[in-house]
């Protein structure tokens, strides 16, 4: 016997049964719950989502209470330490690990999809050189779209595939032009010959070297930070991403979305806040001060607390000993020290062990990019390199539900009711009583009329 929800409802007396499966109700069930036979029914009210499932989805698996992180199944521990970046790309759009043949058919496509139209460089360089990066990338990746038409044909398997190794390829490519602009410094074209990682590097940082080889401990932390952010479950970004897709848009114009929902602090702006709030700090002996104002409502402990993890995130355990790997290879700064001592009072402190409140895994993952001297304002961009193989991934989920359906909210409206409109205004406008009287009723005649 299924599980079923047995609700009466006490405007009307009447006794419903919902089904329960999954451990979820159908929120449209609610809707034969009327008051009056005139009214369309109970809706949820679920500001934020914090109790609703939007779908119902096979590609990452998170317990936020016990801190587990799974992609398709397999560990985010075991993946981050044996895994490449781009076998977690297929993973995550195809739900199983890709044999021999099929890594390297999809290496050598993503590897041969990196270059950008030239049109996108002369796009890139209309920004002012202290332009924010991410405003970059998610106007960049939305112009995509107009050089490749084709892609809103997206219920063609050929049309999505061919997008969304397009995505994979020259996201890095685009990140690294954006870095190569706000340096001042001449584009790098990218090496075939070169892991996805290296290659990234490669164009960041190359200079006049003939080959480029990176720090193998740098290869090494982008790799892993790139596993660590490639998915995660129906996030801000995510649902965005999910949300302008399902208007059947094409995917450089969704993923754009969720480029710009990664954008806010709250969201993968956490990285650069974390730095700016350590830069602030400035000193491991001001530490005390700056917890005690997070608690007096002075602002947030940025990198702490998560919508899902109520207790370590999985992936800020990775990214600390990563941090301490790095910081062997480049020296411990200040900064570590800083986030260290932050960790520590934080974590014997009421106000945050009360709240459940975690370093997540943006606690660390700044401080990585810093050593590894990316500038501050460039994080985002890496972990939107990362994340978009998941909303690739997410997205093609999404088309393929048949469940799913254009996103539309309801809303409780708790506006005025109606009203005369009454204003006074002295305003250029064409009634159409006024347009009607000037005797020549044509929508040009009418506009010539309003613009003078
Ligand atoms: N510092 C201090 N207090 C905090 C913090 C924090 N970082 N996070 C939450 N709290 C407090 C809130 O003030 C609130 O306290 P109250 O109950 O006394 O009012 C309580 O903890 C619950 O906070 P909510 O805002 O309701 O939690 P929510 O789940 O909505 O927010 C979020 C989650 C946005 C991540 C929040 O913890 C936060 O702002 N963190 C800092 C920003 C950050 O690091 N974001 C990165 C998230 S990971 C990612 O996107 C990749």
């Amino acid at each position: 016997m299924s599980d079923l929800l047995e609700v009466n409802d006490s405007r009307t007396g009447k006794h419903y049964t919902i089904p329960i499966a999954d451990g979820a109700i159908r929120a449209s069930q609610l809707q034969q719950l009327q008051g009056s036979a005139d009214d369309h029914g109970l809706l949820s009210y679920d500001p934020a989502f914090m109790n609703t499932a939007s779908c119902r989805s096979a590609i990452t698996f998170i317990d936020g209470d016990k801190g587990i992180l799974r992609y398709r199944g397999y560990p985010i521990e075991q993946l981050a330490e044996r895994a490449s970046f781009l076998e977690v790309a297929w993973l995550l759009r195809h739900g199983e690990l890709p044999t021999q043949s099929q890594y390297d058919g999809f290496v050598h496509e993503i590897t041969y999809h990196t270059y950008v139209h030239e049109n996108i460089k002369k796009f890139l360089e209309g920004f002012r050189y202290d332009a924010h990066p991410m405003s970059m990338l998610c106007s960049a990746v939305a112009a995509l779209s107009s050089f490749y038409p084709e892609s809103k044909a997206i219920f063609d398997p050929v049309q999505r595939n061919i997008s969304i190794i397009r995505l994979l390829a020259k996201v890095p490519t685009i990140a690294a032009f954006i870095y190569r602009h706000i340096k001042g410094l001449p584009f790098v074209y990218p090496d075939n010959e070169l892991s996805y990682g290296e290659n990234f590097l490669s164009m960041v940082a190359r200079m006049s070297e003939p080959k480029y080889r990176s720090n193998p401990v740098f290869t090494r932390a982008i790799e892993v930070l790139f596993i660590l952010h490639a998915d995660h479950e129906q996030n801000c970004s995510t649902s965005a991403v999910r949300g302008v897709g399902s208007s059947h848009v094409d995917p450089y114009s969704a993923i754009a979305a969720g480029i710009a929902a990664l954008y806010g602090p709250l969201h993968g702006g956490a990285n650069e806040a974390v730095l700016r709030m350590i830069e602030e700090i400035g000193d491991k002996s001001r530490v005390p001060a700056f917890i005690e104002g997070v608690k007096k409502g002075s602002g947030r402990l940025m990198g702490f607390g998560h919508r899902v993890y109520k207790s370590y995130d999985p992936r800020a355990k990775i990214v600390k000993q990563l941090a301490y790997d790095v910081f062997q290879s480049v020296g411990v700064d200040r900064d570590l020290e800083i986030a260290l001592e932050l960790e520590r009072i934080a974590l014997q402190d009421d106000y945050f062990v009360s709240r459940k409140l975690y370093p997540n895994v943006d606690f660390y993952t700044g401080l990585i990019y810093r050593a590894m001297k990316f500038p501050t304002s460039f994080f985002t961009v890496l972990f939107a390199i990362a994340r978009t193989s998941g909303w690739l991934a997410q997205w093609e989920e999404m088309l393929l539900d048949k469940e799913q359906k254009i996103a539309r909210p309801r809303q409780i409206y708790v506006g005025p009711g109606e009203r005369p409109y009454t204003s006074t205004l002295k305003k250029r406008i064409v009634t159409p009583a006024s347009a009607l009287s000037s005797g020549t009723p044509t929508s040009s005649a009418a506009l010539a009329a309003a613009t003078g």
